[in-house]
């Protein structure tokens, strides 16, 4: 059983050159992606464990004039976004705005009709023809944990690893036991989903795409199906991957981590991106209308 999106290592490596060079982040304690040499040659400051946005480092992402229709719907209308290599971009906006549907097409989980997507170099066309490609740069983590049940931590978290990157078990479960600490978990690598609480869920789901040694990371609204003492768990090992260099797009709306993590906001409405500001500026004087009622309404609910 290989869960879908997911690619065998042997195409990973005959992919691109520079793709089994030599890890590129020393000193952090997440696994480090081993492909710093395949961005373009630039040792970035991200690739080299720093924090701070690369500037003029090839974008991790860029979407250019995305459209997107679900049948004579028009979601997206014409996005353009880029995202550099370390950067945080928090994106928020309305229920309907399109956030879902603008990062799974980065994830190639839904097709695009118009424009250009380009994840860390490789272009995902209209017709999704780099997929496995695209997927194997990306870690996402969704509302919904989507663990397997079936499974335990430790064997959720492994799972990838030994199916798609055919390491040995006991490498595998080397990397998964070291990821679960990471998140807190280490004493929980035995337990099956439904003996943990939505937080420690959602952190085995971070542990789980992080296991895939993504280039960037993906998150749909990861807090907001927890109960409220668990959230601040789940954005503290977010905080954590982001001080650790990690690429990182988010869909949230916990203001609190947007200010303190995010490099940019990116405020949606109606399948258009109407403003992108840096958290101090977005929250204090957000420039469009629809922006300061979104703003005043998740601020004073
Ligand atoms: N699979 C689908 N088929 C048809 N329409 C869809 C589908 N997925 C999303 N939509 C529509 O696309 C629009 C954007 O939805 P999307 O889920 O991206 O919004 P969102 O900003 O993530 O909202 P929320 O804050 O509620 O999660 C909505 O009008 C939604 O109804
Ligand atoms: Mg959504």
């Amino acid at each position: 059983m290989m869960p879908k999106g997911m690619a065998s290592e042997g195409a990973r490596n005959g992919n691109r050159p520079g793709a089994t060079g030599p890890e590129g982040r020393g000193g952090t304690a997440f696994p480090a992606t081993g492909r710093a040499a395949a961005t373009g040659g630039s040792a970035t400051p991200a690739a080299a464990g720093g924090t701070a946005p690369a500037i003029g480092a090839q974008p991790m992402v860029i979407c250019e004039d995305v459209h997107k229709w679900f049948g004579a719907v028009h979601v997206l209308k014409g996005v353009s976004l880029q995202v550099q290599p370390g950067e945080v971009v928090v994106i928020m906006g309305p229920s309907g705005s399109g956030k879902s549907t603008l990062i799974r097409t980065i994830n190639a989980l839904e097709p695009i009709q118009r424009g250009r997507i380009v994840v860390d170099g490789i272009e995902l066309g209209p017709d999704l023809h780099r997929i496995e490609a695209v997927r194997r740069e990306v870690g996402m983590v969704f509302q919904q944990f989507n663990l397997f049940p079936h499974l335990t931590a430790l064997q959720n978290v492994t799972l990838g690893p030994i199916w798609v990157r055919k390491w040995p078990r006991r490498r595998a479960e080397e990397l998964a036991r070291e990821l679960l600490a990471r998140v807190g978990l280490a004493d929980h690598a035995h337990k099956y989903p439904a003996q943990l609480s939505g937080g420690q869920q959602q952190r085995v789901a971070i542990a789980r795409a992080l296991a895939m040694q993504p280039r960037i990371m993906l998150f749909d609204e990861p807090t907001s199906a927890l109960d409220p003492e668990m959230i601040k768990e789940v954005l503290d090992v977010m905080r954590e991957l982001a001080a650790s260099g990690m690429t990182m797009l988010v869909v949230t709306h916990e203001v609190g981590f947007a200010r303190e993590v995010a490099d940019r906001i990116v405020f949606m409405d109606e399948g258009m991106l109407l403003e992108e500001a840096p958290p101090d500026r977005f929250f204090r004087e957000p420039a469009h209308e629809r922006a300061r009622r979104f703003l005043s309404q998740i601020l004073h609910p």
